[in-house]
């Protein structure tokens, strides 16, 4: 049984990597704002917003996680698509305290404790490096994801770190995209819309599945590098 670290696993594919997890047998820790609803003695939680920063240190006191053997920091938000020249920087600001600094001070937190996990993934996205129009907040935090993952692989020897972008997924966040987001102002969410409902965007279990599974390969590439599910497949 391992210890596996897990954040924003109430719904979404934080929830399907979270019941894979216990599936499997493992032990969870969970750290999220709302609670995930499965329920075995393995599963272990701790509320906090994650975009009130200096609240996590005391958060992961609480859960007092032992070193895991794989971290998988998932939490994260959208924002609006909207251009970026019309995002309130208040809004940015917050994506970037979700995506990216509540990361920041978790990690902090696991190699002040000595407890840097053996594989630590930090959930990005392929608009890490799209760079599409409307994706302005959520783009800029998960290409700083990309970066802040090679930082830290050269000051964590013992841990394996990887960006890593787990393909499209059946959740809030897709239906948001698909049903409130004008294609014709925006037009890379026609490939989003095209893939919803189908095969191409696998519901939170199934996608966890798949997921979980291709976090054995990403030990191949190296430490701190961007790696997208489907150029794994590929
Ligand atoms: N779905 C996709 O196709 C897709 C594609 C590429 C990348 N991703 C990435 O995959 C990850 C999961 O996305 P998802 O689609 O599963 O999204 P989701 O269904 O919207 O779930 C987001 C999760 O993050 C948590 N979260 C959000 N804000 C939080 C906060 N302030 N404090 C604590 N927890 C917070 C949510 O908790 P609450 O329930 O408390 O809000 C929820 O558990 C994200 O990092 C996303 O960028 C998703």
């Amino acid at each position: 049984m391992t210890d596996i670290l897990i954040t924003g696993a109430s719904r979404g594919l934080g929830l399907g990597l979270a019941e894979h997890f216990l599936e499997r047998g493992e032990r969870v820790h969970h750290l999220g704002r709302r609670p995930c609803p499965l329920t075995s003695e393995r599963l272990r939680q701790q509320s906090v917003d994650l975009a009130d920063l200096d609240a996590i240190p005391a958060a992961l006191d609480a859960l007092d996680p032992p070193r895991p053997e794989l971290a998988i920091l998932n939490a994260g938000v959208l924002g609006r698509i909207q251009d970026l020249a019309e995002t309130a920087m208040d809004e940015a600001r917050s994506v970037m305290d979700i995506n990216l600094w509540a990361n920041k001070a978790i990690v902090d937190w696991l190699i002040r404790k000595r407890r840097s996990p053996k594989q630590l993934v930090l959930i990005s996205s392929g608009a890490s490096v799209n760079g599409n129009r409307g994706w302005g907040a959520y783009s800029i935090s998960k290409a700083a994801l990309n970066m802040m993952a090679k930082l830290y692989a050269a000051e964590m020897p013992d841990s394996h770190v990887v960006a890593y972008a787990p393909g499209l997924v059946h959740t809030a966040m897709q239906d948001y995209l698909c049903h409130e987001v004008d294609s014709e102002r925006f037009p890379s969410i026609r490939h989003l819309q095209n893939a919803y409902g189908s095969e191409h965007m696998p519901d939170p279990r199934r996608a966890a599945r798949l997921i979980a599974d291709s976090f054995a390969t990403c030990l191949q590439q190296p430490s701190g590098s961007f790696v997208d599910i489907r150029q794994l497949a590929t």
